[in-house]
């Protein structure tokens, strides 16, 4: 059957190898399909580690994360990687092509594929001042691009590959106020019934997600709607502040 992307974390605790405590301590949330889960935090509380576990760059020690019931654990790496698209913290692109970048996932994908995915991440202006356009070359590691462009990329990278399930880590922290609120309103057109789960620094990027979990030291100490948390959680109180 085809996937549906619910994402659920049971009592996840997890420390990274050799580490002596775990960065997240009994972690159970559920994001929905067609949903937007944001997570918000301080630094260092466990965010992308927390993201991380679902296309399983890490495993667990304790509890399950599971996708439409499905314990990750019993997937492998390409199993997982054809439901969930990670656009990690650190973007990142290879030698090659803007094309070849952005076809990563999906290799059958058209132009027109990779122009709409453009237009969504708000890259299209970019790519066609470039001077050969999608055929443009990238270097390793992207450092011909800036990091606001770079980030742009690895956004429409995930849109071309059309998961059921959105990983955002921070991804629009590098864009101004006015292309974040563009590319999120963008994105809500094309994401439609998928599972999508953005970790923002910024915490006006996520005010109208259906469900915000709050992170603190590896523990969700509050979840609920921006409203909801404005009224009765200190701990995000004090980051819409900052
Ligand atoms: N950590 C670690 N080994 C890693 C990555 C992270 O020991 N390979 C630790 C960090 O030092 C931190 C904790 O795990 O104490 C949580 O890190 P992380 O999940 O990266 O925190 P974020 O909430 O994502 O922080 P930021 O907002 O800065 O991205
Ligand atoms: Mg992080």
């Amino acid at each position: 059957t085809p996937a549906v992307g619910l994402v659920e974390f049971r009592n996840v605790t997890f420390g990274y190898p050799g580490a002596e405590r775990p960065v997240l301590d009994n972690v159970s949330f559920t994001a929905e399909p067609g949903k937007t889960t944001a997570i918000v935090g301080s630094t260092g509380a466990g965010k992308t580690s927390l993201i991380n576990l679902i296309p399983r760059l890490y495993d667990p020690q304790q509890g399950e994360v599971l996708i439409d019931g499905v314990p990750v654990s019993s997937l492998t790496r390409a199993q997982v990687s054809s439901v969930v698209g990670l656009v990690s913290q650190k973007p990142y692109l290879f030698s090659g092509t803007i094309a070849s970048n952005l076809r990563f996932g999906r290799a059958s994908a058209t132009d027109d594929d990779l122009w709409e995915a453009l237009r969504v991440a708000q890259g299209e202006d970019f790519v066609r001042n470039k001077a050969k356009g999608l055929d443009d070359p990238i270097s390793q590691g992207g450092t011909n691009v800036s990091g606001g462009q770079r980030q742009r990329l690895c956004i429409a990278r995930a849109l071309v590959a059309k998961p059921r399930v959105y990983l955002f880590d921070d991804s629009f922290s590098a864009l101004d106020v006015s292309t974040d609120a563009r590319l999120r309103e963008a994105l809500g057109e094309v994401t439609g019934d998928a599972t999508v789960i953005i970790v923002a620094q910024r915490v006006s990027s996520i005010t109208d997600a259906d469900q915000i979990l709050v992170v603190d030291d590896g523990v969700i100490v509050g979840r609920g709607t921006h409203e909801e948390l404005v009224e009765r959680n200190e701990t995000y109180r004090q980051i819409v502040e900052s």
